[in-house]
């Protein structure tokens, strides 16, 4: 009876047991890194661009960063919302010594000494601007200077390391500023500091929501001259190369779904950990898709992270961190 079939694959599918010992790709809750907003008000208050997310006040922030690391995620990266009465068209808030993020990361390590602290290193929210650079104004338009702004996130790596990050994340797509942020990181004794960068950060549209958490959309112009135009993927490789040779520890690529081929192709290019970040518009799409009931909003969650690492991330920035710790938890 039946066809003469000496493969069939599906016996590697016929139960539990089988597909768990066939299963070539698992997420750890040790991949994860969970994004926190934070801010200098009083209260916790929901982010209404992010449902499910909030932007935390300092003992807040602690509070919560506790709760995900006792669950088993190693990291986490802050994003800061800063008054507008502190934007400037220089940004020098970013290196201010008090400022939010380097008393966040002294909170958070004092509390909680082995969780690895993330700072996001770009001038967009301290910026008056809202760009991720330090911008001239002209008849032309605007314009994003590169070495004026590579000095300027130095700095502001400095002050994050002084504060005791252990990990600084360039996401402007400045030239040069990973081998920059090295040299000053090394010359002033803080060569124990690694450098997560951006390394192929497209200007997307999935951004949306994150720039309404943090009040940080560009005001004039877009950011398409310095982040990357979402049709190449080579450039990514090129991108690649100059952080490698410039001292990056682990590279990233963002958005992530939508970017699965860069994934791979960097997973092939290089020996370094690829980072991916499941960005705001990710999120927001299965959270609503979801609310809506029209998708199951864990079993989403899992594929559409499990689909991340099977193209070669190591590990991935997700606001669904927490979540899914809870869930591998079990
Ligand atoms: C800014 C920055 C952005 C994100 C992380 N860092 C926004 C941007 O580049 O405009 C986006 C994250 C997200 O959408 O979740 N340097």
């Amino acid at each position: 009876m039946g066809y003469d079939l000496p493969s069939r694959p599906r016996r590697n599918r016929k139960n539990a047991g089988v597909r768990a010992l066939v299963r070539e790709t698992a997420l750890h809750t040790g991949d994860l890194i969970q994004p926190f907003f934070v801010h200098g008000g009083t209260a916790d208050e929901p982010v209404e661009s992010m449902p499910g997310c909030v932007r935390w006040t300092l003992d807040g922030l602690v509070q919560e960063a506790g709760e995900v690391h006792a669950l088993g995620v190693p990291a986490v990266v802050l994003f800061p919302a800063i008054p507008e009465a502190l934007k400037t068209s220089d940004a020098a808030e970013c290196f201010n010594p008090d400022g939010l993020v380097p008393r966040a990361i002294k909170a958070l390590k004092a509390a909680h000494p082995t969780l690895q602290v993330i700072t996001d290193v770009a001038l967009d929210p301290y910026n008056a601007d809202g760009h991720d650079g330090i911008v001239r104004k002209s008849d032309a338009g605007v314009e994003i200077l590169n070495d004026e702004t590579v000095d300027v996130l130095c700095r502001q790596a400095l002050c994050h390391a002084r504060a005791g990050a252990d990990i600084v994340a360039p996401s402007d797509m400045m030239d040069g500023r990973v081998g920059a942020i090295r040299d000053a990181l090394d010359e002033a004794a803080h060569e124990g500091v690694s450098i997560m960068s951006y390394t192929a950060k497209y200007a997307s549209a999935y951004y949306g929501p994150f720039r309404g958490a943090l009040e940080s959309a560009p005001k004039e112009g877009d950011k398409k001259t310095y982040q990357m135009d979402p049709a190449n993927k080579r450039e990514a490789v090129r991108e690649l190369l100059a952080d490698e040779e410039e001292g990056a520890d682990i590279v990233m690529v963002k958005p992530a779904g939508p970017y699965l081929d860069v994934i791979a192709e960097l997973r092939e290019a290089t020996t370094l950990p690829i980072a991916a970040y499941q960005v705001s518009g990710e999120y927001l799409m299965i959270k609503s898709a979801s609310a809506a009931g029209w998708l199951d909003e864990a079993a989403v969650v899992m594929e559409s992270l499990v689909g991340i690492k099977r193209a070669g991330a190591d590990m991935i920035l997700t606001y669904f961190a927490r979540d899914v710790a809870r869930r591998l938890a079990g």
